[in-house]
């Protein structure tokens, strides 16, 4: 069975769907940390990333990993690396290609083959797996989801304003939802879960129900 949920930028679709595949005992996939992963390994190789041609074949020939929580690129650990905020503000470089997309789509479609799997990203209920038995929108306003990752940020000791977050995530938010291929929507089959005023476990419950609905 494949479930999907898809959702913009501190919709907490990570950890929720982390959680959902623990409770019902599926894999568990996090595309993001995939556009992530390319997106510094480009970094790392200096390569100019307005040059599309380069990161295509970057693209192609990097070897991705994935085991629940991990990810290695090229047979080195980066889960750690890719979160940082110079690879956030360039993933776009490698989000937009169609090209890029197709590869990535093609490793993830194999990752998922003959598996019970939790898929989350942008474009895993529309592009990626499109005959998903359950396909899930998580969302919650742009204010709430900025709030929530102000708090994280301020917990792990970062000096940043809520502002600058908001700011930050409404870029992100429009750059997901212009995108030519695999941008940000909800599939029309897809079960939407608006989060505002939720805690974590009602929202994980939500998702589970849901989930449940699907078998
Ligand atoms: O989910 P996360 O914030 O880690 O994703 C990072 C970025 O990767 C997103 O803002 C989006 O631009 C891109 N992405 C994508 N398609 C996916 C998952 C992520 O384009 N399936």
């Amino acid at each position: 069975m494949i479930v999907t949920i898809d959702g913009p930028a501190g919709a907490g679709k990570s950890s929720i769907a982390r959680d959902v595949a623990i409770d019902l005992g599926f894999a568990f996939l996090d595309t993001g940390a995939m556009y992530r992963a390319i997106t510094f390994g480009a970094m790392q190789e200096g390569i100019d990333l307005a040059d599309v041609e380069s990161l295509v074949s970057y693209a192609a020939n990097a070897e991705l990993s994935w085991d629940d929580d991990r990810i290695d690129l090229n047979g080195n650990n980066v889960s750690e690396e890719i979160r940082t905020p110079a690879v956030t503000s360039n993933i776009r470089y490698v989000a937009d290609p169609p090209e890029i997309r197709e590869c990535l789509t093609m490793q993830q479609r194999r990752i998922a083959n003959d598996r019970d799997i939790v898929t989350e990203g942008r474009d895993q209920g529309t592009e990626v797996f499109p005959d998903a038995q359950c396909k899930i929108f998580l969302t919650a306003s742009p204010e709430e989801r900025a709030r929530r990752r102000h708090r994280q940020l301020q917990e792990s000791g970062r000096e940043t304003t809520f502002e600058e977050v908001l700011t930050a995530q409404n870029q992100r938010d429009l750059e997901d939802r212009l995108r030519e291929v695999g941008r940000l929507r909800a599939a029309p089959d897809a079960i939407v879960i608006q989060t505002d005023g939720m805690l974590a476990d009602a929202v994980k419950n939500a998702v589970l129900d849901a989930v449940r609905n699907c078998m």
